[in-house]
């Protein structure tokens, strides 16, 4: 367990929790004092997240939502705030790249990530941000990508699209949300497993993208894990409405 605690007494919902960044992001909020809420659509890995949370000593429970269901996300939010009487910080991290290569400018795979990647984000957003707004506090981190910044070889061009509206709907719900103490952040990660091993469409390019890292490496999902923990937390406490990139310096140039 981490010493700090830098989570102590937070209640916290991560989706897309099963797996990659998102267990990560878990199991790091979860060792630093959050109770968290582990979502996802895929139960025996979000299961087993979990259980490694538990045998470390952290409290967590899985819940099955489909972030694309706004009946889903109004009972994940009611259940978690029954259940523990607040809800501090919501992590908005399910995603998909891409479905298949072919199907790149097909309106069934603009839909399919438009739905899971933007939408997903609105309606968890929305709904969380009402609870926040009443209680006076609560950190909103909504996982984007560099892709939300530019365009290029590497991506779906849905999913660029879908980046740049996390990244914009985030900064307007700062705004909005802002006078009630409601923090609203983005993280932008590089290319990392493993998504980008598993099916990301431009797998094979990975090691031109690496040569044109000025680190010279794909990210770990730690990486961007503690990146999230900073923006979940209160030495955020002025943060709001920011982009935190974390990708070994890629957009840089
Ligand atoms: N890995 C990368 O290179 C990379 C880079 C930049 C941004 N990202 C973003 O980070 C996030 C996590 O990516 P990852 O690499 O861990 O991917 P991953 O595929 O390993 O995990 C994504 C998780 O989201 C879940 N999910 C998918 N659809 C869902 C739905 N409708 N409702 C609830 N959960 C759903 C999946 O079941 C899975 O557990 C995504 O938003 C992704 O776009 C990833």
């Amino acid at each position: 367990m981490a010493l700090n605690r830098r989570l102590e007494g937070k209640v916290a919902i991560v989706t897309g929790a099963s797996n990659g960044m998102g267990a990560a992001e878990a199991k790091l909020l979860a060792s630093e004092g959050a109770r968290v809420v582990a979502c996802d659509i895929q139960s025996a890995p979000g299961e087993e997240v979990v259980s490694e949370i538990l045998a470390e000593g952290g409290e967590a429970e899985y819940v099955h939502c489909d972030v694309t269901s706004e009946k889903e996300w109004e009972s994940v939010v009611e259940g978690t705030v029954s259940r523990y009487g607040a809800l501090h910080v919501l992590v908005n991290n399910a995603g998909i790249s891409s479905t298949s290569v072919e199907d790149n400018l097909s309106t069934e795979s603009w839909e399919d990530i438009m739905n899971i990647n933007a939408t997903g984000v609105f309606l968890g957003t929305k709904t969380t941000a009402e609870v926040m707004k009443e209680q006076g506090s609560g950190s909103i981190v909504n996982i984007s990508s560099i892709m939300g910044f530019v365009g290029g070889e590497y991506g779906h061009p849905a999913y660029h699209a879908s980046k740049g509206a996390v990244r914009i709907f985030s900064k307007a719900m700062a705004v909005k949300y802002g006078p009630y103490g409601v923090r609203v952040n983005t993280v932008h990660p590089g290319f990392m497993p493993p998504m980008t091993s598993s099916n990301h469409p431009t797998s094979g390019s990975r090691a031109r993208y690496v040569e044109q890292t000025p680190l010279r490496r794909t990210g770990e999902v730690i990486e961007v894990a503690y990146g999230v923990l900073f923006l979940a937390s209160d030495e955020a406490s002025f943060v709001t409405g920011t982009e935190l990139v974390i990708d070994g310096g890629y957009i840089a140039q």
